[in-house]
Parts: C-alpha cells; structure tokens; sequence
C-alpha cells in the first residue's frame, strides 16, 4: 500500500499579524499548510477568516491562541504537529514579537520577556522536535545610528541602539548565530525589514495596530479616515532633500514574497547537497526597496491615491530618528532572486483601499 501523501506545514508565529497574515496567504497560495501561533496582543481573530477569504482555503489553516512564553504551550503544538508528520514542521517563520519603539523604552523587561524569552522557548521546543530551521524576523533597526545609508548586510550593527526593542532584535541575532556556531545543523536565515507599508490589493488585511499608531503610515491613514486630526510631521531642518528624514518603505506583499523566495532558496540549496549531509546555514537579508522617501514625499504620494489633503503640521524632531536610513537590497536580488515589484504610488494606493474599506481596522462593522 502506498504510503500517504505527507503534506508539508509551516509553523508560523505572530502569523495573524500585520506581516505575518500578508506571508501565511502567500504560503497557502503556494500550496504549503501553515500552523499559526499568536497570542493575539496586537491582532485579531477576523483576520484570520479574512485569510481564508483571500485564499479560499480555510483548511489549509491552524490557527494555535498561544504564548511563546509558555513553553508547555509550545510544547504541545510541536507534540500535535508531530504525530501527524515528521518533522513537525519543515520550517518555522518567527514574526511573532512586540514593536514600537515607544513602548519599549517604557516598559523594556516586557520586550525581553516577550521578544527574547519567548523565541528562545520557541527554539528549545523547535531542538527538542529536531525542527531546526527557522526564518526570524529582524530589522533594519539593528543598524543603528553609527552604520550609513546605503545599508548593506554587512555595515555595523548593534552600535547606537536607542531602545529596548532594537536591542531585542541584535539580542536574538546573537543567539542565533552562537546557535549555529555551537549547531552547524540548523539552517537560520535572518531577514532585517526595512519599512513594511502597505496592505493586500484585496483590502481585506492590512495593518491594523492598536492604540496610538507609532508609525508614520497608518498614523496617516487614521488622519485621512478622520480618526485623528492631524499628523504631525517629526522635523524638516534634516540635511535632506526637503528637511525631512527619509525612509525606505517597502510593500508587505514584497516582504511577504522574499519569505517564500527565502524558504525556496533554502530548500533549493539543501536539495542540491548530498541526502545525508547535516549541514545548515546561517544568512542574512535585507528586505528594503533601495530607494529613500521623504515624509513630505510620502504625504504627497498618499494625498494622491487618496484624491484628498492630509491635514499636517510641522513639529519637533522625535528623540532619536535617524535623518537617513535605507537599504542596500543587492543580496537579496543576487541570491534568493528576490525584488520588490511595487512603487511608493502601489504601496499607497493599496494602503488606502485597505484604510477606506476599513476605517476602524478589523474592528468596522460591516453596514
Ligand atoms: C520604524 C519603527 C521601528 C522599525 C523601523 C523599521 C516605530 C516607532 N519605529 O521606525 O521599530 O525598526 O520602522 O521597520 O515603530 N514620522 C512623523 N510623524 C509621525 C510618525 C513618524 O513625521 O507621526 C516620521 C519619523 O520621524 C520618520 C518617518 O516618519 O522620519 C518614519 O517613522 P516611523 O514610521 O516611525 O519609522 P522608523 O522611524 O523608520
């Protein structure tokens, strides 16, 4: 009797978060299953049906309401997975994490607890299956103030970090690279994101996050649907083009595409070795488009896929805003094969549609 057909599942963490809901639809378009874990801190259970909506798929998704800081929790998503196919999952994508900047200098023990403490239990369940290969979300961040723009994957990192949550990110590149100093047979790929913006052209996800919006685009957005008032622009007496700092948005639906590309590449290169070799790799990616916005720029482009002003004003500089900071995305492009499709005027006009048809996130109430 012929043995069944193992199909192959992903475990993706924080996969109903903002990038995670945007990688786990392409995942279930390229046929994978994927297994989410999410304590739903700052997501919500509708995108979940929303995911499903898009791929047309419901059953190719698992949806685990667990803590990373819960090891027995973990534990027991891996002992499910398991029993069913072997390995418990051909890869984990980690997204799962706290992130705003802010926050993270208020209340920093909560960041290392979260973002450190959770995904080291995450990697001592993932050694405990044998399921050692993991995708970890980084970002750009871990470049600090010292490293220059044009950012490549080997300008100095984790000089001049400012906040808690930069430290966690260069914390757990460290621990992952003695991991795989210590254990050359895991595979570790690190892709640092430079600014993730947009939403699916679907308008189905997007970001939603809770409370007060730290970052610029979806603060702006809120401003255009009329959830808040004005936007106040962090400083125009920058040494750039027009005194505003420049950034280097990128859409999520090229993010989420460089996660497939990331895992093929990894399966191609291990298929290409002999069947019994036992080696992993460690690499590093940049995830950013190469070219910088300006915050005027990036208003202007949004008055214009919106076909309406953004109330704003000019305020003062925001404590440790860098004037410049953009990628350098050659390896990408060189070795996963991977580029960015979509121009600021896409990212803008899918942010839009995602915002109007969802004025109040995940939270509207359909009329
Ligand atoms: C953001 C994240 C950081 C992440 C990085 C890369 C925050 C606060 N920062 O930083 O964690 O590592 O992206 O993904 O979450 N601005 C305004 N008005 C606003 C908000 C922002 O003028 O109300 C300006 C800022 O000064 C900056 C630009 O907009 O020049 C972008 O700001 P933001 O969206 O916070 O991104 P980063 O600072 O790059």
């Amino acid at each position: 009797m012929a043995a069944p057909t193992q199909r192959k599942r992903i475990l993706v963490t924080g996969g109903i978060g903002y990038i995670g809901s945007h990688t786990v639809v392409l995942l279930v378009e390229a046929g994978w299953d994927v297994t989410i874990i999410d304590n739903l801190a700052n997501s919500s259970e509708i995108c979940l049906d929303r995911i499903s909506a898009i791929t047309k798929k419901p059953e190719a998704v698992k949806f685990e309401n667990c803590d990373l800081r819960d090891y027995n929790a973990i534990d027991k998503v891996f002992k499910e997975a398991s029993a069913v196919s072997t390995p418990a999952f051909h890869m984990t994508i980690h997204f799962a994490a706290m992130k705003a900047v802010g926050e993270s200098r208020q209340i920093p023990l909560t960041y290392y607890d979260n973002n450190i403490s959770g995904s080291v239990n995450l990697l001592r369940v993932m050694d405990a299956y044998n399921c050692k290969r993991i995708i970890f979300s980084s970002s750009c961040t871990v470049y600090g103030s010292v490293a220059k723009s044009p950012l490549s994957e080997d300008s100095p990192v984790g000089e001049g970090l400012t906040n808690a949550y930069a430290t966690t990110k260069y914390m757990m590149e460290t621990i992952l690279r003695d991991l795989y100093s210590c254990y050359p047979e895991w595979t570790i790929i690190i892709l640092r994101y430079f600014n993730p913006v947009g939403a699916h052209p679907s308008g189905l996800i997007g970001e939603d996050p809770r409370g007060v919006p730290n970052c610029i685009l979806p603060y702006l957005l809120q401003v255009l649907v009329g959830r808040r008032d004005k936007l106040t622009v962090f400083g125009s007496d920058y040494p750039t083009r027009d005194g505003t700092c420049i950034r280097d948005y990128i859409h999520v639906m090229d993010v989420a595409q460089g996660h497939i590309d990331a895992l093929n590449w990894v399966d191609k290169v291990r298929a290409e070795r002999p069947s019994d070799s036992k080696q992993g790799m460690l690499d590093v990616f940049n995830f950013g488009t190469g070219n910088g916005t300006t915050v005027f720029e990036l208003i202007h482009a949004m008055e214009k896929a919106a076909g309406r002003p953004v109330p704003h004003v000019v305020g003062a500089r925001r404590d440790g805003d860098l004037d410049s900071a953009y990628a350098n995305p050659a390896k990408a492009a060189n070795v996963l094969g991977w580029h960015c499709k979509n121009s600021i005027e896409q990212i803008c006009t899918d942010a839009w549609n995602w915002q109007s048809k969802n004025p109040s996130g995940y939270d509207t109430v359909e009329k």
